[in-house]
C-alpha cells in the first residue's frame, strides 16, 4: 500500500510527460507540485524554465537551479501544472489550500492546458467538503462573511500565529465551510463579483484538462 506521500511523488513525476522540451512551464503550489519540482529538475537544460505560481514555488525552482520568468515576460503557455484540494469528475477545483490561488488562477488563465496531480483523496462529486479558500481585501472582510452567511456558508479568516494570515500579493484569506457547489461556473462567476473578493478558489473557468490522480493501484489520466 503507498503512502500518500509516495502517491505524490508518483504524479508528480507523471506530469513529466506533458511538459515541453523547449517550452516555458507553468509551475502550482503545494505538496504535490513539490514533487513535480523536484522531478523537473531532472530536465532542467531541456526548458528555458518556468512561470511560477507563489514565492514558495519560485524559491524551490531556483534552488534547483530552474530560471522562473515574470508572467508578464512571457506569452501564452502551453501547459500549466498544478494540485488541487478537491476535483469532481468535470475537472472543476477548489485550490487555495496553501493561499496560492490568485496567482495559481492568472497563470492557470496564462495556459492552454491545466494538468491536475493529485492523490485519490482530492476526488469528490460535489465541490464543498473542503473548505472554500477565498482571497478577499481585509476591508471586506466582514460584509463578505455576511455574504457567504446568506449562501449557507460559515466564512473564518485563516490565522497564521494568531494574525490572519498574508498572502503574496498582501491580502487575506476567508475559509467558507458547509457550501455544497452543484454549479461551479456559475459560483464562481457570481462570488468574483462581490466587491472586495480578489480570487474565489473554485477553479471552473480554469478547470482542469486532465487529472493525474495517484490510486493504489497506479497513476489513473482522467480526461476531461
Ligand atoms: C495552493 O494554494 C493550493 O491550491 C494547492 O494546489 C492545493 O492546496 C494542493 O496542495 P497539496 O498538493 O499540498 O495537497
Amino acid at each position: 500500500m503507498l503512502s500518500q506521500d509516495e502517491l505524490k511523488t508518483l504524479v508528480g513525476q507523471a506530469a513529466l510527460q506533458y511538459v515541453i522540451p523547449g517550452e516555458i512551464v507553468g509551475v502550482g503550489t503545494g505538496s504535490t507540485v513539490n514533487k513535480f519540482i523536484d522531478a523537473l529538475a531532472t530536465m532542467k537544460d531541456r526548458i528555458p524554465g518556468a512561470v511560477s505560481s507563489s514565492e514558495a514555488s519560485t524559491q524551490r525552482l531556483q534552488a534547483l537551479g530552474i530560471q522562473v520568468f515574470d508572467a508578464n515576460e512571457v506569452g501564452e503557455l502551453s501547459v500549466y501544472i498544478d494540485g488541487a484540494d478537491e476535483i469532481d469528475g468535470r475537472g472543476h477545483m477548489i485550490k487555495g489550500g496553501g493561499a496560492a490561488l490568485t496567482r495559481e488562477k492568472i497563470v492557470a488563465a496564462q495556459s492552454r492546458r491545466f494538468i491536475c496531480i493529485a492523490d485519490e483523496s482530492k476526488r469528490v462529486e460535489v465541490l464543498g467538503r473542503f473548505p472554500l479558500p477565498v482571497e478577499v481585501i481585509p476591508m471586506a472582510t466582514q460584509r463578505l462573511v455576511r455574504q457567504f452567511e446568506a449562501l449557507g456558508g460559515q466564512a473564518r479568516i485563516r490565522l497564521k500565529d494568531g494574525q490572519p494570515l498574508v498572502t503574496d500579493n498582501g491580502q487575506h484569506i476567508l475559509d467558507v465551510t458547509g457550501l455544497q457547489i452543484h454549479e461551479p461556473l456559475a459560483f464562481e462567476s457570481e462570488v468574483n463579483q462581490w466587491p472586495g473578493v480578489v480570487t474565489v478558489g473554485v477553479f471552473a473557468h480554469q478547470r482542469a484538462q486532465v487529472c493525474l490522480l495517484g490510486t493504489a493501484s497506479g497513476v489513473q489520466t482522467l480526461r476531461y
